[in-house]
């Protein structure tokens, strides 16, 4: 795949400036990435941390032909991509793992993380954009307490500072390599890094709390809660607390 890199000092969120973008006809393979992002967010409305100069902010443009059942695809081959690139820097895989649904946790702190926005024309899907959040350099000290609490970064856990343009190139090559897999789907790949499988679960699902067990994860990227009551339970959502 062609990459387009767009690079822009101060953003409101990469998500914005590429749906712009897509909106006025802009190809597959159009990359934007920030320095800094002044209204980052991730799933379910929440902010993502984005200070200038420490992390890579990041939205690629995609066009592909998936059926929009298949959207969750686009988040999983993110979040791999995110393992493959990582993995590059000598650490132990067993160190790096995905919490259901689009976190990438190293030594159990979130890393980073993956947000798919995708627009639809009929019933086909006319784009996706995968956005990624990576904490690289990332300083936690003025972070809301929240972040201070569950993030890390590379630097954290490698005890050096990275290059941003090189964790860029490599996490772009991973990226390839793994879109250039479609229509084959991801699943199995994502299942096997997944934490959160046979776990006990709290999923927030709208308005609806649902508690149990993890136990498998449907094609469509919905989680499968066993419950107490032995029902069991396929929902999208956020689980809270585990
Ligand atoms: C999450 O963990 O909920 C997803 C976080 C995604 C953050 C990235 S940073 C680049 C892109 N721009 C945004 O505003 N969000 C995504």
């Amino acid at each position: 795949m062609q990459f387009d890199v767009r690079r822009f000092p101060v953003v409101t969120s990469t998500m914005d400036v590429a749906r712009d973008l897509a909106e006025q006809g802009a190809p597959e393979g159009l990359v934007v990435v920030a320095d800094e992002q002044t209204a980052g967010r991730g799933r379910v409305g929440r902010a993502w941390y984005s200070p200038p100069g420490q992390s890579l902010y990041l939205s690629l443009l995609l066009r592909p032909a998936l059926h929009p059942r298949r959207i969750s695809w686009l988040t999983m081959i993110g979040a791999l991509t995110i393992l493959d690139c990582i993995s590059q820097f000598s650490i132990l895989s067993s160190q790096l793992s995905i919490k259901w649904f689009n976190d990438v946790s190293l030594n159990g702190r979130k890393l980073a993380g993956v947000l798919v926005e995708a627009s639809f024309v009929a019933d086909r899907l006319d784009y996706g954009i995968l956005g990624i959040g990576l904490n690289v350099n990332t300083r936690f000290a003025d972070a809301p307490e929240e972040v201070r609490r569950r993030a890390t970064s590379l630097r954290e856990a490698f005890g050096r500072e990275f290059d941003r343009d090189v964790v860029l190139d490599r996490l772009l090559a991973a990226f390839g390599a793994r879109y250039g897999r479609l229509p084959a789907s991801p699943l199995a790949d994502y299942v096997g890094h997944l934490e959160t499988l046979g776990r006990p679960v709290r999923l927030c699902a709208g308005d609806e709390i649902i508690e149990g067990t993890a136990v498998r994860v449907e094609e469509d990227g919905a989680l499968v809660v066993m419950t107490a009551a032995g029902e069991r339970v396929a929902a999208f959502g956020e689980v809270v607390s585990e």
